[in-house]
């Protein structure tokens, strides 16, 4: 019996094609599982085949793919009803999900309105600096997780227990919501009645998820596991620029935690990066572009939030930042995405290293004092005008993509595996084969 295990860690503040490339490699590689183990719906992972466009948000992106099964582990917080909605709208594309299909652990969280409510008015009340978060309920839902008052999959499919914990939840929330922040209170029955419908639903499909891959590890055939990392690095609770983060661990460490699977030697741990950088909501970013190439990016990129549709802020590659999410996650492997989108831009820049009060630092600091003040050192190199998104071979891609490239994996000393030049499945390149 052989297993394998690959994880796709997002190397900078999200949205770096990682629902592409999971898609890309599962139907490539004949993955056999998919495992999503952190972040909610706040993830919007995009997929497209042909005339296709498929946004995850919270089903694993090897979804598509016949054969193979996908699990949502138990790091995961879920709103039933987007959860309903995504299946639903799969199976639109003639994908059957069954149980055998899809698999979701009975430990992960969910989401509740009351997680909804808090958050617009916490973020209400932050003025300007409010995370700028996706609205999603995310970061009071993993609170209650923490604070061990949360509401589980496994409590949701059992009626007494689910309507015993929303009842003393909501009297307290109903509380908070009332008297802090002057708001209407949320009606138990209501609520009750809604979330006894999706346990019904979702019922099905829920699953002992580390008896299932404990099985699996005892079986005698093989198998091939992806773990899709949601988010990036930086928006790590841990390793992120804090408190501009979303609240889960979306680096290497949260597969340990949140997708019930403990025995992992990882054949590859692939980082995805974007050509440039990009960031959604507030925080520090210091290469932003405030000019007409961010404006360039954005509108070539179409860097608009797959999950939200708010504007992605754009600005150049940051290789500090690279290098902090190689050693961060154990990258051993980088897949580089959206590198068309530069065709065009005459002089590129990226960032090499930081600058301040006159000290430089090639390495990335984690720091908000430092992050607030710190200027980018950024090296030109020469563009390409050439159009690549039909390029299927490294060696025909203009010169200075290639260099452009080998100045990547000379800086972050990890291979270029493959190259990304359009959105659909098959606009990419394998340099080196992963598996
Ligand atoms: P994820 O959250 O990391 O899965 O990324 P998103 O799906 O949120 O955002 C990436 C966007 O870029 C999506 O619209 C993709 O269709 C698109 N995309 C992915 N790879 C490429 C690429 O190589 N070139 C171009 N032009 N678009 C890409
Ligand atoms: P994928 O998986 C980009 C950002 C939000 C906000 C911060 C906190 O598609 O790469 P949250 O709702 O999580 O409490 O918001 O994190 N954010 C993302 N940005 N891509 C994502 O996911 C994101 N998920 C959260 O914009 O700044
Ligand atoms: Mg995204």
């Amino acid at each position: 019996m052989v297993i394998k295990s690959v994880a796709i860690i997002g190397t900078q503040w999200g949205d770096e094609g990682k629902g592409k490339i999971v898609d890309f490699i599962t139907k490539k590689y004949n993955i056999t599982h998919v495992v999503r183990y952190s972040g909610g719906n706040n993830a919007g992972h995009t997929i497209i085949v042909g005339d296709k466009k498929i946004v995850c948000h919270l089903l694993p992106s090897g979804i598509i793919n016949p054969g193979t099964i996908c699990i949502i582990g138990n790091g995961v917080v879920i709103d039933p009803e987007v959860l309903i909605k995504e299946i639903q709208k799969i199976e639109m594309l003639n994908i059957k999900i069954t149980s055998d299909k899809l698999k979701i652990s009975e430990n992960a969280h969910i989401i509740m309105p009351y997680h909804k409510q808090i958050e617009l008015k916490s973020e209400e009340s932050k003025g300007r600096n409010k995370i700028g978060t996706t609205g999603r309920g995310i970061g009071p839902t993993y609170a209650d997780k923490i604070n061990r008052i949360g509401i589980r999959i496994g409590d949701l499919i059992n009626k007494e227990i689910f309507s015993n914990k929303l009842k003393k939840n909501l009297e307290f929330y109903n509380k908070l919501l009332i008297s802090i922040y002057n708001g209407d209170p949320i009606n138990y029955e209501k609520v009750l009645e809604e979330y006894i419908n999706y346990a019904e639903i979702i019922r099905p499909f829920v699953e002992n998820v580390n008896h299932y891959f404990f099985k699996l590890l005892n079986s005698n055939s093989d198998y091939i596991i992806i773990f899709e990392g949601a988010q990036g690095t930086l928006l790590d609770i841990d390793y992120g620029t804090y408190p501009y983060v979303t609240s889960s661990n979306s680096t290497l460490g949260g597969i340990f935690t949140g997708s019930g699977f403990g025995n992992i030697q990882f054949n590859k741990i692939i980082g995805i990066a974007k050509a440039y950088s990009t960031r959604v909501g507030n925080g520090p970013f210091p290469t932003e572009l405030k000019d007409d190439i961010g404006k360039y990016l954005q509108n070539k990129g179409k860097e608009f939030g797959s999950t939200t549709g708010r504007p992605r802020r754009c600005g150049w590659l940051d290789i500090p930042i690279l290098k902090y999410s190689v050693n961060i996650n154990n990258i051993n492997s980088i897949v580089l995405t959206k590198l068309d989108v530069l065709s065009g831009i005459k002089k590129l820049k990226i960032c090499t290293k930081y600058e301040l009060d006159g000290k430089e630092f090639d390495y990335f600091i984690n720091n908000q004092t430092f992050l607030d003040n710190c200027r980018p050192v950024l090296e030109e190199i020469g563009g390409w005008e050439e159009d690549i998104t039909n390029i299927k071979e490294f060696e025909k891609l203009p010169d200075n993509c290639k260099k452009y490239i080998r100045k990547i994996e000379e800086m972050t000393k990890v291979p270029v595996d493959i190259i990304s030049t359009g959105p659909d499945r098959n606009q990419t390149i394998i340099r080196n084969e992963i598996l």
